[in-house]
């Protein structure tokens, strides 16, 4: 199964805090579901986040009893609006909801019905990404050989997007083309991504994989315990890429010990149009950091700093993979100008 489907006017997909001990699926009925789910991380990732998005404006579509077009717009807007609140920084949940939006605005009615066409969009964006990451896979897989110890954060896998992955993909599709690879994988504190999600992906397709926690990548790099490091983002701008908290110690350390830092992402994270200084880095709640599970590790009332992202400069960046194929430093000048 995907990672998210949608089935006869419900979205089914994997509650992501429940993994790796459960697996509970959702049925989600409405756009306030699908919000409340993407603002606790039951559904996360920024692929996944566009395609969630998408699918609760299909719902939105196919539960409106409006008589015109202008009326459904209005409710799609306002759909949009709520989702747009949920979480801050994965351009892609931006971008489906403004793509959704302007083709319903494009739609004629003498074409077809607009819930159909609504739902037939979002479905799209869904199996544009899966087209997308096979495709990553398939050009960043020639960056892999046998041998290679790939460094991954977080998880930019098949749960972070639509199916197969990004990072994940990638490591995926050499490991299907029988290079023989290993992973080390951060736990990626304060959601554990890494530990919960990645460790799970990796398992469950026999890939080796080996979990450390953040603060041993210092310690790895010195010890020339890996030679790539391939991570997902959440939005790539003009002059940085933006990822999980702790990517960019990552890079700064691989730039420093030569290792080749490799970023995977589908066009629908690019923003080119973008700086870094104007993004939105989402802070979430203080427990993050003050709990681990449910024990409180610290006294209370202290001080946290609990952002979800942070900025790696593109200097620090090896090469971009995308579905056009493999960007390195000085071909994305050359790819931005012409977007
Ligand atoms: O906070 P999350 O779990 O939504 O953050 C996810 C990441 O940072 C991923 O690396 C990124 O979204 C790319 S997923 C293909």
């Amino acid at each position: 199964m995907r990672t998210i489907e949608w089935r006869d006017g419900t979205v089914v997909t994997l509650d992501q805090t429940k993994l790796p001990h459960e697996t509970v699926f959702l049925k989600l009925k409405s756009v306030l579901e699908v919000a409340e789910a993407i603002k606790t991380m039951k559904i996360r990732g920024a692929p996944l986040l566009g395609a969630a998005a998408a699918f609760a404006l299909a719902l939105v579509a196919y539960n409106s009893e409006a008589k015109e077009k202008r009326e459904l717009i209005n409710e799609l807007v306002k759909a949009g609006e709520i989702l747009k609140r949920t979480r801050p920084t994965a351009v892609n949940l931006f971008w489906a909801i403004d793509r959704i939006l302007n083709s319903a605005r494009s739609f004629s009615e003498e074409d077809q019905d607009m819930a159909v066409f609504v739902v037939e969009e979002a479905q799209k964006i869904a199996d544009e990404d899966a087209a997308a990451n096979r495709l990553i896979g398939k050009y960043g897989a020639e960056l892999l050989h046998d041998g290679d110890v790939i460094l991954t954060h977080c998880n930019a896998g098949a749960l972070a997007t639509v199916d197969y992955g990004t990072a994940l993909g990638v490591i995926r599709a050499a490991w299907e083309q029988g290079k023989k690879i290993k992973v080390i994988a951060t736990e990626t504190r304060p959601k554990l991504q890494g530990a919960r999600l990645t460790v799970y992906e990796l398992k469950r397709d026999g890939i080796p994989v080996t979990l450390v926690t953040d603060n041993m990548v210092g310690y790895i790099m010195y010890k020339g315990l890996v030679n790539r490091v391939m991570v997902g983002a959440d939005i790539i701008v003009r002059d940085a890429v933006i990822n999980k908290i702790g990517t960019y110690t990552i890079a700064v350390l691989a730039k420093e010990h030569d290792v080749p830092f490799y970023v995977a992402a589908p066009k629908s994270t690019f923003d080119l149009a973008q700086v870094s200084a104007n993004v939105v880095i989402e802070e979430r709640r203080p427990e993050e950091v003050t709990y681990i599970g449910s024990e409180r590790i610290t006294l209370p009332g202290v001080n946290v700093l609990n952002p979800a992202f942070d900025i790696t400069p593109l200097e620090c960046v090896t090469a971009i993979i995308c579905e056009n194929g493999v960007l390195q430093r000085k071909d994305f000048v050359e790819f931005k100008a012409n977007l």
